[in-house]
């Protein structure tokens, strides 16, 4: 019989790219459109793994249901973790894995994306021009040569960020807790300390993890501190900026321009049709009331490419598992 793999929060997508790639692994995938829940968690019963990604959420209590189906493994289909509780995975002697890099470009160009549109304004030119106006005013943006790029966390994603943004002619100043001198050098770009970052960039963009140290790090202080009428662009996690700040400093001016591919109440509403709905939730939509701001729905992963990776690296990371082999991407916290 063939290894069952539970997988939840089904898209079509998903489907096509994990079938395509199961063709080399001939799991029996079983796929589920509803998250995964302590009470949908029955529906992995005899699976070897659930597949879940970002926007499920593996806490206590759902790892405490995948213990009572004996499911052995998390297999998440994305690269960040923070939805997993990973000390009661350990404690229930459940192993979690992931896929740490399936196409760094993607976000990175999505990021990029997101700069150009809200600098050059083409969100709403596209209205414009097909409503017959053909007027430029309000449209004015500025040329990226020359400014000076601010980036948080300059790990796999950031770095390929950097040398775009180098492309472009910007000056690009970084900040980390671990700083690459040698990419440093390499790409010409400096390290500054997060003050001295917030004070000269024109283009904020967050490319750290989400933790309990950069929680809510973008707040009403930060904002305060940056130059007036910044670009904030945010493709790692919601939870990095406090909405409501940004919010209140759109408001007042101070930031001039927001890209969102995440947002920190998302799970409700990101990837789900709810255009016959009502948003009940004020701030996300006082957030797409802003003609300066852009909401993308966490598709900053969202390319051929990297979903073929991530289809190809998590089954490979559950063959690894179901062969008592190492595990290549494991994640592991403490008891
Ligand atoms: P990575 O692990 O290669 O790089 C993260 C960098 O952040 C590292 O250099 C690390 O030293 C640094 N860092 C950690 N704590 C920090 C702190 N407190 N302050 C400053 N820097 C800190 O990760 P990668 O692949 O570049 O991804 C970055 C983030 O992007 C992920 O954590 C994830 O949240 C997000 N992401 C978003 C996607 C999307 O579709 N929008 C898709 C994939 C990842």
């Amino acid at each position: 019989m063939n290894t069952k793999i539970a997988f939840f929060g089904t898209k079509p997508y998903d489907r096509e790219s994990f079938d395509r790639a199961n063709e080399a692994f001939g799991f029996d995938i079983h796929y589920y459109k509803g998250h995964l829940t302590p009470e949908s968690a029955i529906l992995a019963q005899g699976a070897a793994a659930v597949c879940i990604f970002v926007n499920d959420t593996a806490d206590e209590a759902v790892i405490r249901a995948l213990k009572a189906q004996q499911v052995p493994l998390i297999a998440l289909r994305c690269a960040g973790f923070n939805n997993v509780d990973l000390k009661a995975a350990a404690r229930e002697g459940i192993e979690v894995v992931r896929v740490p890099a399936y196409s760094p470009y993607a976000v990175a160009e999505h990021a990029v994306a997101l700069m150009l549109s809200l600098n050059r304004k083409i969100h709403r030119a596209y209205w414009r021009t097909r409503d017959g106006n053909f007027a430029l005013h309000g449209l004015m943006g500025f040329d990226m040569h020359g400014k000076t790029a601010g980036i948080i966390g300059t790990g796999k994603i950031a770095k390929i960020l950097i040398r775009i943004l180098r492309g472009f002619g910007m000056e690009v100043v970084a900040y980390d807790l671990y700083p690459d001198r040698k990419f440093a050098e390499e790409v010409g770009m400096r390290y500054v300390t997060l003050e001295e970052l917030y004070a000269v960039s024109d283009i904020i963009s967050l490319h750290c993890p989400l933790t309990d140290e950069t929680r809510y790090m973008i707040d009403s202080a930060a904002i305060e501190r940056m130059k007036p009428g910044v670009m904030l662009i945010n493709t790692g996690r919601g939870q990095l900026i406090h909405t409501q700040a940004l919010i209140d400093g759109l408001k007042e001016k101070r930031v001039g321009a927001a890209g969102l591919d995440v947002y920190e109440e998302e799970g409700d509403y990101f990837y789900e049709d709810k255009s016959d709905k009502i948003i009940d939730d004020d701030t996300l939509a006082r957030l797409l009331s802003f003609n300066n701001v852009i909401v993308t729905s966490h598709q900053g992963f969202f390319t051929r490419e990297a979903l073929a990776n991530i289809a190809e690296t998590t089954l490979s990371n559950i063959q690894e598992f179901v062969k008592g082999m190492p595990l290549s991407n494991a994640v592991r916290g403490d008891k």
